[in-house]
């Protein structure tokens, strides 16, 4: 599949499951002085999972524009140094307000990464956070996914929050496998190229305040996040997001025009 047809394609099988298409908000946030620009597709919708503000709608998907280089999720000194992270990227996101909430978010993503895109159930892992035997649970139940390849994860890697304030949760990642052998399991968040997240499942139901106190929110969410770019590398059996469709058509006529051939490292 091309790029489009994999931005496409996730859009379709969630206006299929009733979400409503909405537009990438802009990259610098309307009206919240916590974040210097958009760093995930939640952000346009804080206000209502904070309770404060209300949509037409209780599903939402998208492809969100993201810059991470400031604040909580910075991503500036990994580019340029690895194969898969980028300061500027599109995150599809699907979004349930109040509405859905665990056991639908992880078997649609399941459903859409094994069934529509037909990726290697072998080589996916899911991380949940480690009080979180729900999550755990619903995997090895509503997915066929391999049972020891569900993991659980401390703060650091499966408690998800936007800025030192706002909505936040328990989060449960998926992760691919990309290396020759399957051997994989021992390098799901070791920062290594070779097993990368490709799709954050966060359930927020928390508001952290400026003292730094959770708070439950008046109702329970979903919020995911795909980096798009990695999707496509995975799909399109590259190693590098940067050797996708995404990027060569735009590295190539750089070439062209610097009159030197694109070599990798
Ligand atoms: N909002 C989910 C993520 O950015 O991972």
């Amino acid at each position: 599949m091309t790029s489009t047809e994999i931005r496409n394609s996730f859009l379709k099988y969630f206006e299929e499951r009733g979400h409503k298409i909405v537009p990438s908000a802009s990259v610098i946030p309307y009206d919240d002085p916590t974040l210097l620009f958009t760093n995930a597709g939640m952000n346009q919708f804080k206000d209502v999972f904070l309770g404060t503000g209300k949509r037409e709608y209780n599903r939402a998907a998208d492809s969100q524009k993201c810059i991470r280089v400031s604040g909580k999720h910075n991503d500036l000194e990994e580019v340029g140094r690895d194969t898969y992270h980028h300061t500027f990227f599109e995150m599809l996101g699907n979004w349930s307000f109040g509405d859905y909430y665990k056991k639908e978010a992880i078997e649609w993503a399941w459903e859409l990464l094994t069934k529509v895109w037909g990726l290697d159930k072998k080589r996916l892992y899911a991380t949940v956070y480690e009080s979180d035997d729900e999550a755990e649970e619903l995997w090895k139940k509503m997915t066929d996914i391999e049972p020891s390849h569900v993991l659980r994860f401390g703060k650091k890697d499966n408690f998800w929050e936007m800025g030192e304030t706002g909505p936040c949760g328990p989060c449960s990642e998926i992760h691919v496998d990309l290396t020759d052998d399957f051997s994989g399991s021992k390098l799901v968040n070791a920062g290594d190229p070779r097993v990368m997240e490709i799709w954050n499942l966060v359930f927020i139901q928390y508001n952290r305040d400026d003292q730094g106190t959770l708070t439950p929110l008046p109702a329970k969410h979903v919020d995911t996040g795909m980096g798009f770019e990695r999707i496509c590398a995975v799909m399109q059996g590259k190693k590098s997001n940067y050797d996708t469709d995404v990027f060569m058509p735009i590295i190539n006529r750089i070439s062209e025009i610097a009159g030197q051939p694109y070599k990798a490292q």
